[in-house]
């Protein structure tokens, strides 16, 4: 199989991250509970994770990093946290339902109101601009919430200067999902006060492994309650962070694995990423040369290439692949309905290949070749757009 869906979840671990979630497996305690031996490694390697975290993404101090199961929930976290009634919020048309859907929860309980910033260019080209979110501003403007790379097309908002023109009491919240472990995120430079990160993608942990870190400025309340292995005398939540948002017990496979792939990055994240970089050029390149095809990314560090074939729908171009030549992608909506909107693309969305450095200047030729044989079959009328 060729596995060409790294956005959805990453499909090949390093091996370190392998040997470290087998051992997990076969024995672990629980962290912050018990007092023996092996709690105690198992709590100091949760605490390693933690700083390991927090350096990688210049956070806020290691009570600042919140282990959750998914980017989604850390999303949920951030904004039913931080966000309270009359707060207005200005978030883009890149956004993934995982912002979407809770702001307009939040919007549909009385809690918030909030505006969209459209996409100015097209296709690859298409991105979100500083001047445009300020334009969406308002006085009870709490917060902005971006992502830190489209899931669709792997465009990438300029977060430098989208926080360069928000006055400063406006929180930043960003959406790491396909940003983290690709781009150099550095929180506390760049001034983001909430950052949800995905341990299954581009930080090569497995999935159960993601993360909130979050600066002094959000008090997010809990979103799950239960033990916590602190304070157990008092019925109320512990009133410190991480705790009071760690409910019931952790995922310590998971957080071993986002450890370990932290590790990694920290020490091969320049050679992999550009390695990616060469490999979605060679896709990109060659994508450019098949008359049938147009793609919709630029190039970009998330190895991600968005496409679709001038007749045939994005589901039938991912249907062949997977059952003609055992390339594994996604097409669709891909989650993100806006920006398929704003791209053009909601009928049926986009095929998305997303690489990962694991990939092969083999495997893209495979695949180029497969899209210029399957361009060339005749089609039924049912596999048109
Ligand atoms: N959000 C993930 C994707 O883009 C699952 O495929």
């Amino acid at each position: 199989m060729i596995y060409f869906d790294n956005a959805a979840t990453g499909g090949r671990k390093p091996d370190q991250v392998l040997t470290a979630v087998q051992s997990a497996v076969r024995v672990c305690a629980n962290p912050g509970r018990s007092g023996h031996k092996l709690a105690l490694t198992c709590a100091r390697l949760t605490q390693d994770c933690r700083n390991a975290l927090n350096d990688f993404f210049g956070g806020y101090g290691l009570d600042r990093v919140v282990f959750t199961k998914n980017c989604t929930e850390a999303l949920n976290i951030a904004l039913f946290g931080a966000l309270q009634k009359g707060d207005h919020v200005v978030t883009t048309c890149m956004e993934h339902n995982s912002v979407l859907r809770p702001l307009y929860a939040l919007k549909a309980a009385g809690i918030i109101t909030y505006d969209v910033c459209p996409l100015t260019g097209e296709k690859g080209e298409a991105n979100v601009q500083a001047e445009c979110i300020r334009a969406l501003l308002r006085p009870n403007t709490r917060a902005v919430v971006v992502t830190t790379a489209s899931n669709v097309n792997g465009a990438i908002p300029d977060l430098d200067k989208i926080r360069a023109v928000l006055p400063e009491h406006i929180l930043l919240i960003c959406d790491g999902a396909q940003g983290c472990g690709h781009l150099p995120i550095d929180m506390q430079k760049t001034k983001i006060d909430a950052l949800a990160v995905a341990g299954h993608k581009g930080m090569h942990g497995i999935q159960g492994s993601s993360a909130l870190l979050f600066s002094q400025r959000l008090d997010p309340a809990p979103f799950c309650y239960g033990g916590t292995g602190s304070v157990s005398n008092l019925l109320e939540m512990p009133d410190f962070y991480p705790d009071r948002l760690e409910a019931g017990t952790l995922s310590f496979p998971a957080i071993i694995s986002l450890l370990e792939g932290t590790r990694y990055l920290t020490v091969n994240g320049r050679r992999a990423q550009n390695k990616l970089t060469k490999l979605t050029k060679q896709l990109l390149d060659g994508l450019a040369t098949l008359p049938d095809y147009t793609a919709y990314s630029a190039l970009n560090p998330c190895g991600i290439v968005a496409f679709a074939h001038r007749v045939y729908s994005p589901e039938y171009i991912a249907q062949r692949l997977s059952d003609g030549y055992g390339i594994a992608l996604r097409s669709g909506l891909h989650c993100a309905p806006l920006m398929h909107e704003a791209l053009g693309s909601l009928d049926g969305g986009l095929v998305r290949a997303s690489l990962s450095h694991f990939n092969s200047e083999k495997e893209v030729e495979l695949f180029l070749n497969a899209l210029q044989e399957i361009a060339r079959e005749k089609p039924r009328g049912s596999d048109f757009f």
